[in-house]
């Protein structure tokens, strides 16, 4: 009864990852319990997850094919684009892409690139295509998570001028330039081949650059906000709580997930009651939603199966 927060099932996003390339799934070494899913298995994934009763996913696509500019990730047979068709016909989840070309350049950076670094402006342009690209697939939101200037305002611009003005922006607003995304790295093979992505994500420093950051967002359209990482960044959760009146949402990345598997493995924690401990201190930082790789798990705790 005097309980504060409560965790539920509504609140869970699952990161999905689908990789062309691959004849069946192939668990990711450094994040237990989490495979990377075939365009066909994709589907009995997502039906799983359903099942669970958890409303979303989040998807992320591995092409058989990179070039300098991404271009699969716009093209209309791309790897996101060919699994959203098949889960939206299978499942009634609501399915968010992210959206950002480091797994389709073969560079392995988010954007095109200029004398060795990301090009903003003409990175935008390629964003507005995989933006229309993802919704006439069928995506239900799209998720921008390369952090360039601007590209929430052209995202929805570009939406809007294709008949897509129901498809919804979650923004990776206030994304930091984390180690704790090196797990992802393997599982998307999208590290980047050379230098590192500080000039486009924030410094783990800075606490009011993110409100600026999710201001101008909020402002380019951005429906819903989101922090990243999470655990790392409960104070910025918090503080953008208290800020914005739109739904937040926090991903709880890959190395968030790793180390708490690895200590579990080892017989360090308590594997089922830090995981609920962690998602629910997300929660009470002021978090609407969260993407995390243990949403199946909690969801079976949370259900009681
Ligand atoms: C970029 C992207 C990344 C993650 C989500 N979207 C990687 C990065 O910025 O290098 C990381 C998520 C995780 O670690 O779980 N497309």
């Amino acid at each position: 009864m005097v309980r504060e927060n409560m965790l539920s099932v509504d609140d869970l996003i699952a990161p999905m990852f689908v990789n062309e390339t691959l004849g069946r799934p192939a668990e990711v070494r450094s994040m237990p319990g989490i495979s990377v899913q075939t365009i066909a298995s994709a589907v009995e994934e997502a039906r799983r997850l359903e099942g669970l009763n958890i409303p979303a996913v989040l998807l992320f696509g591995v092409p058989e094919r990179k070039d300098e500019i991404g271009s699969q990730a716009w093209d209309p047979n791309g790897v996101v684009q060919r699994a959203v068709r098949y889960i939206k016909e299978g499942t009634g989840l609501t399915i968010i892409t992210d959206l950002c070309l480091c797994e389709y350049t073969s560079h392995g950076h988010c954007g095109v690139l200029n004398d060795g670094s990301v090009d903003n402006d003409p990175t935008l342009e390629l964003y507005a295509r995989t933006a229309i690209a993802q919704a006439e697939a069928g995506a239900d939101i799209v998720a921008p998570s390369g952090m360039m200037d601007g590209q929430v305002m052209v995202i929805r611009d570009a939406l809007d001028e294709a008949g897509f003005e129901h498809v919804a922006i979650m923004a990776y607003a206030a994304k930091y330039s984390s180690a704790f995304y090196g797990p992802f790295r393997d599982a998307a093979h999208s590290a980047p081949s050379s230098g590192d992505r500080r000039t486009h994500q924030m410094d783990p420093a800075n606490r009011r650059e993110a409100m600026r950051e999710m201001r101008a967002d909020l402002a380019e359209g951005a429906d819903i906000l989101m922090v990243k990482p999470a655990m790392p960044c409960l104070d910025i959760v918090a503080m953008a709580r208290g800020e914005f009146d739109v739904p937040m949402a926090a991903y709880q990345v890959s190395g968030e997930y790793a180390m708490l598997k690895a200590a579990a493995a080892n017989g360090w924690l308590d594997p089922e009651a830090t995981m609920m401990e962690s998602l629910l201190s997300i929660k009470r930082a002021g978090a609407d939603m969260i993407i995390t790789y243990f949403a199946a798990e909690a969801a079976k705790v949370l259900r009681g199966d």
